[in-house]
């Protein structure tokens, strides 16, 4: 039976796959089991910050793995102390809890906000606000904080105590405030499943004005925009925010499991023993991959992630069936006038791969692709954008 026929027979069908099976990567080039190659602009959404398999990367993950492969969280590790000292040096950010997905790491932050805001304001504050067309991942809990109705009905009672606001209302925003005991407000700088929906700078600072003035937590969805995704480290320093908590996950650990929610001065305490736990939650291999990743995030890193950016939005500039593109750094939307879908489908054909969110095609390539690749596979997506 072939790879794909025995998905199909013993998988769960919740993901809508391509016809592919990747077998084998290297930097932003993947095979499929027929051999044929395609140049990837999705990078596992989000996920293989430097590509596949990358040799600085790959080394540091294999020596760790021959070192000590897990230990219990009873115990110190050395990648992990290392990697929370150095994500807190980078942010200003204070004490970090590991986990290993994006979703448990906004249920840490959600966490953090309902015990602040209960020892701060009284434990009536345990409202979280969260934008409408939001995204901030699977379990009951940030299904609750998703601001997408369509993902909530299959699964009712999610979590209480979630209201959600328009983005860019501040009017709207002062009513959810007015009317519930909020504890924290959750937002993501760019909106990526919500099809890639960068938040309005002056919004954003209105956001954190009113968080502080009514006592109550700034959180920030790093999951996808972090870890130089945006041509910032963190998309809320291009923003000039300054969150309590920030979450990520994704490329932190570039194509590995990790999730880590930074706390800030105000929440640095809010975690006490027993408070909160997870068996595999900063995996010293994981840990040792994501400070491989972080020290490869310099200035002059993410000036490419910018210029590499600036590229495609000229490269598509007026081309016949572009709507239009959104997004910041190598967090791209591209509105087109056919259905995203089938262009993704097509560009498949053609050998590059590329993601979707809602209605627009959805960049998110390698930042370190070569400018070969990126210009040839931005050359196929051009042409089909045009057939
Ligand atoms: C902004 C944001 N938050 C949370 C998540 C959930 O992350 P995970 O799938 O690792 O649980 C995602 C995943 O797409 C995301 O984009």
């Amino acid at each position: 039976m072939s790879l794909r026929d025995l998905d199909s027979l013993y998988i769960a069908p919740t993901y809508k796959r391509f016809p592919v099976a990747l077998v084998r990567g290297e930097g932003s080039l993947v095979w499929d089991e027929d051999g044929k190659e395609y140049i990837d602009l999705g990078t596992g959404i989000a996920v293989n910050t430097f590509g596949y398999s990358d040799a600085v990367w790959a080394e540091a993950v294999t020596s760790q793995l021959h070192t000590l492969q897990h230990t219990s969280n009873l115990y110190t590790s050395g990648p992990c102390a290392l990697l929370a000292e150095r994500l807190c040096t980078l942010t200003g950010m204070k004490k970090v809890f590991f986990s290993n997905s994006g979703a448990e790491a906004n249920e840490c932050a959600i966490k953090a906000a309902r015990k602040w805001a209960a020892e701060h304001n009284g434990p009536e504050y345990s409202t979280i606000v969260t934008l409408k067309n939001s995204f901030h991942g699977r379990t009951l809990t940030t299904l609750a904080a998703t601001g997408q109705d369509h993902f909530h009905e299959l699964f009712q009672p999610l979590t209480p105590g979630f209201v959600h606001v328009a983005a860019g209302d501040v009017g709207e925003l002062e009513k959810a405030f007015a009317e519930n005991k909020v504890a924290g407000i959750l937002i993501e700088c760019v909106q990526g499943e919500g099809g890639v929906m960068p938040l309005d700078p002056d919004y954003a600072l209105q956001v954190e004005r009113i968080a502080r003035r009514e006592n109550a937590l700034l959180m920030v969805d790093e999951v996808q925009t972090g870890n130089g995704r945006t041509g910032e480290l963190y998309a809320y320093m291009g923003y000039g925010l300054h969150p309590d908590v920030v979450s990520t996950a994704k490329g932190l650990a570039g194509g590995l499991p990790l999730g880590a929610t930074l706390l800030g001065e105000r929440a640095e305490y809010v975690f006490g023993y027993g408070d909160h736990g997870s068996t595999f939650g900063g995996n010293p291999v994981c840990c040792a991959a994501a400070l491989s990743v972080l020290g490869r995030l310099d200035g002059p890193l993410l000036a490419g992630v910018r210029a590499k950016s600036e590229w495609i939005r000229e490269a598509l500039a007026g081309v016949p069936g572009v709507k239009g593109v959104s997004g910041l750094g190598l967090m791209l939307g591209i509105a087109t006038e056919k259905p995203a879908g089938e262009i993704a489908a097509r560009c498949l054909e053609k050998g590059v791969l590329v993601l979707t969110a809602k209605d627009k095609v959805r960049l998110l390539p390698a930042l370190n692709i070569p400018d070969e690749l990126l210009h040839r596979a931005v050359g196929i997506l051009k042409d089909v954008i045009a057939e």
